[in-house]
């Protein structure tokens, strides 16, 4: 059903076709509308805008939908694994148990960094910021498979470098903790599954032998499946425009990590726990903190709530906001920030402020206080955002490459000075 949108400009009417999706969703294509008008669009921070079609994820914001590729995140988190999700994701389909046994081999067989690459953890300062140490150690693995450089056009090449950036991850971030703690680092072990061997090499000391434990390794696979992609959000779209200009996918994902950083997007997770622990220490006045919150000229925000796309609650938040519960009471976990979140929630959903800006928990309201649980410090927290979030910048990465589509490059409207001469130092 071909639909077109009427554009009255000066007297004179514009056709211009719209774009209908999968899920009804509808866009008014206007990638002629500047030849045709003269005009260009405008639109801060793409609130209104896509800026691409994309067959990987689903979300619809009104009503909490999230799916990959089709798939419910309720289902996947209940029944997949993250290597799993990570092939559903970046090539298309759920694999057979053989294809999902030789992803997951090629993945166990890429683990090692070049033995080179750890003098940079000696060179980090003590208290670098694991993003920091993790964007860093992404964007120089093109530096040591300089093959990687032509990947935009042997798929072989580009499963190669998705076989590394996999299985590299981990490690890179791994390493990075115990350069934090100033532990030895752990070599990954090959017989150990993906979050197994991720663990281990966390928390497997010299001195004694880390035991596995299956709940913790649930609990890190449902995180991982939730935060495995999210259209086109901060971070996969910056790996989606840096790619556009041809860069290697390793340069790519390392400009997505740090995308991920910021406070607003990724960092948002370490800053719950922050933001948590500071409400706990000024003696657990909620209220004091919502209205702070709400105060236009206090810096102050509840961070872990509110959405750019979900003004529903964020499906991610209902499913980790669970397993909170069952994961600390397996664990034997009782950590009162849990019963503080739960309270603050109670009180902003409360609140006309929240209610008025469908404002909702998010997926890192509650996602720190397992990762707490489990004994991974705060500021490794979008670390592990950055693990699962991988598979789905690649996926995005690859459909554009896939699709051929152009380097990105937005207008302006400019609104400086209007022309005027230069003038010597000694006259200003
Ligand atoms: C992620 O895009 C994605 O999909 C991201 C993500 C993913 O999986 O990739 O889901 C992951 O980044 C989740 C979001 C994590 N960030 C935080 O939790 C930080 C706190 N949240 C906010 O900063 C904010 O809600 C954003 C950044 C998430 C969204 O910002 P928007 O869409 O630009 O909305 P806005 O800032 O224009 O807010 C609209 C109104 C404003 O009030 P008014 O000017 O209309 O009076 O809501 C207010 C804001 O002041 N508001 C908040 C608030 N979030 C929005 N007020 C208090 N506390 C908050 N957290």
């Amino acid at each position: 059903m071909s639909k077109t949108a009427q554009l009255i400009l000066d007297g004179k009417t514009y056709e211009l076709p719209v774009t209908i999706g999968t899920e009804d969703e509808h866009a008014i294509d206007i990638r002629n509308l500047r030849d045709l008008t003269g005009h260009i669009t405008l639109d801060v921070g793409y609130k209104n805008t896509g800026a691409t079609t994309s067959a990987i994820t689903f979300l619809d914001g009104e009503t909490g939908i999230l799916r990959y590729r089709g798939y419910p995140i309720e289902q996947l988190a209940e029944k997949s694994s993250f290597l799993e999700v990570a092939h559903l994701l970046i090539y298309g389909e759920l694999p057979t148990k053989a294809t999902l046994d030789d992803f997951s081999s090629k993945i166990t067989r890429h683990t090692l960094i070049h033995e080179d690459m750890k003098q940079f953890y000696m060179a980090f300062p003590r208290k670098a910021h694991p993003m920091g140490i993790m964007a860093a150690m992404i964007s120089s693995l093109s530096t040591f498979y300089p093959e990687s450089l032509e990947t935009n056009r042997d798929p072989e090449a580009v499963n190669l470098t998705i076989y590394r950036l996999m299985a590299k991850i981990s490690t890179i971030a791994a390493w990075s903790y115990k350069k934090s703690v100033g532990h030895p680092i752990v070599y990954p072990l090959n017989k150990l599954n993906y979050v197994e061997n991720f663990l281990n090499m966390m928390f497997a000391m010299p001195t004694e032998e880390y035991k596995i434990d299956p709940v913790v390794v649930q609990a890190l696979e449902t995180l991982l499946i939730l935060h495995a992609d999210h259209e086109q959000n901060c971070s996969a779209s910056t790996v989606r425009m840096v790619g556009s200009s041809q860069a290697n996918l390793f340069s790519s994902i390392a400009a997505g990590v740090i995308a991920l950083w910021g406070p607003l997007h990724g960092g948002a997770n370490q800053e719950v726990i922050e933001m948590l622990e500071m409400i706990q220490k000024d003696g657990g006045n909620i209220q004091k903190w919502v209205d702070k919150a709400k105060d236009k000229n206090d810096p102050f925000r509840l961070m872990g709530f509110g959405h750019r796309v979900y003004k529903n609650f964020d499906p991610r938040a209902r499913i980790i906001k669970k397993a909170c519960d069952d994961v600390l009471l397996k664990l034997g976990v009782n950590d009162e920030i849990l019963d503080l979140a739960k309270a603050l929630e109670e009180v902003a959903l409360k609140d006309e402020y929240f209610i008025e800006r469908k404002l909702y928990p998010n997926v890192d309201f509650y996602s720190g206080i397992i990762y707490k649980a489990i004994g991974i410090p705060k500021e490794m927290f979008t670390v592990m955002f950055a693990i699962g979030r991988l598979p789905g910048w690649i996926a995005q990465w690859k459909e554009m490459i896939a699709n051929k589509e152009p380097i990105g490059r937005p207008r302006q409207i400019y609104t400086g000075p209007g022309e005027r001469n230069y003038s010597n130092i000694a006259n200003r």
